[in-house]
């Protein structure tokens, strides 16, 4: 127990020496010691069973009764343009949210309150989503942070949304201001206002009742494992220039392009991952109905 204790107190001294001021880096850095694969010397809890990102492996995902056509109740998403800041934080762009933006329903324990969304991406070469689906990369990812109201201390105190981007001929309009205040956010510490519309930022209603759930952990560092998890299978369009204004205008340093922003996928181990998705009841004739609906109102629109 005392040597436990002696263990504990060397290691919280390390962290405070040399990690405490966020001193990590992802592997397109090539900062020695502090890539993603030694974030664990620094951050005990990278290190552990129960890590994201994943893959999703959506044959394995299991259908859960509870998720199945239960909606998320997304208040304060509603329709109206906010005046928001964006912020280049050196590993990211991140929107800190004001408050009264809650989710709860989806098979969440409680209510969450929303606190900031970010993204990770690639580069030119690379797409740079952090899960992957079925052993596919997307070009881009939104991860909404949610905090749970009544915070237990452990497992579920966290809810992040997250949605997957893919490139699409047209620009995304509801995007505009938020691409075009990235140009300004160049710097570390960058800040920079502009207005969007929450909730037509991310797919809406009938489109968020395909997700899937697990237990994870935040994917930078100190990496701990309070997150649930919800990946949403609808896919959020941007255009080939919008996803070029992340690769081309963000810093991690006076002398880095901020790209590939990644963590790489971490094991499942014998974490169980739900699906919302009634599709083992939906059957192939049916799917192939939907299927030719769904074309049929994209041609359309
Ligand atoms: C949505 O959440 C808000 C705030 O928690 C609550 O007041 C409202 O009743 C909920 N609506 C539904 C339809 O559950
Ligand atoms: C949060 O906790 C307080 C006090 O324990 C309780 O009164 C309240 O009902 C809880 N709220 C929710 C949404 O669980
Ligand atoms: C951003 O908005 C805040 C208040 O919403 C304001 O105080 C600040 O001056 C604005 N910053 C810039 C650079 O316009
Ligand atoms: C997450 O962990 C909690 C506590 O161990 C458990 O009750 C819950 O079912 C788990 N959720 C998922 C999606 O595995
Ligand atoms: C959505 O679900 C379909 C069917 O399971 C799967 O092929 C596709 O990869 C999923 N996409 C995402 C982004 O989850
Ligand atoms: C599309 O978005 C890009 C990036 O913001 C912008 O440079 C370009 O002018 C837009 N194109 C059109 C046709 O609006
Ligand atoms: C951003 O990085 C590029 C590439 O290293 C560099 O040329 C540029 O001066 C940097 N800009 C800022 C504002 O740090």
């Amino acid at each position: 127990m005392k040597c436990f204790n002696l263990i504990l107190l060397v290691s919280l001294s390390f962290i405070k020496n040399s990690a405490a001021a966020g001193n990590w880096c992802y592997e397109i850095q090539g900062c020695a010691g502090t890539g993603p694969r030694l974030w664990s010397k620094h951050f005990p809890f990278c290190g552990g069973q129960q890590q994201s990102p994943i893959n999703i492996h959506t044959k394995g995902a299991v259908f859960k009764e509870s998720l199945k056509l239960v909606q998320f109740n997304l208040t304060g998403y509603g329709d109206i343009v906010r005046k928001l800041s964006i912020t280049n934080n050196g590993h990211s762009a991140q929107v800190n949210l004001p408050s009264g933006i809650e989710i709860s329903g989806g098979g969440l324990s409680g209510t969450y309150v929303a606190t900031q969304f970010h993204f990770h991406w690639g580069s030119e070469e690379f797409h740079g989503s952090e899960h992957t689906i079925d052993g596919e990369k997307f070009p881009m990812e939104l991860h909404i942070v949610h905090a749970r109201k009544n915070a237990t201390g452990g497992s579920g105190d966290l809810a992040v949304l997250g949605f997957f981007y893919e490139e699409t001929s047209k620009n995304n309009t509801e995007y505009d201001s938020l691409i075009k205040s990235i140009e300004a956010i160049t710097a570390v510490d960058g800040i920079k206002n502009f207005s969007a519309n929450l909730a037509k930022l991310i797919p809406q209603n009938e489109a968020l009742k395909l997700y899937y759930r697990y237990n994870g952990s935040l994917t930078t560092p100190p990496c701990t494992e309070t997150v649930t998890w919800t990946l949403f299978n609808t896919t959020i369009k941007l255009s080939k220039q919008q996803l070029q204004a992340f690769h081309h205008n963000l810093n991690f340093t006076a002398i880095e392009r901020m790209v590939e922003n990644f963590r790489p996928v971490q094991k499942r181990g014998n974490r169980i991952v739900y699906t919302s998705s009634s599709q083992v009841i939906v059957s192939s004739f049916q799917s192939l109905f939907i299927c030719f609906i769904v074309s049929f109102l994209t041609i359309m629109s």
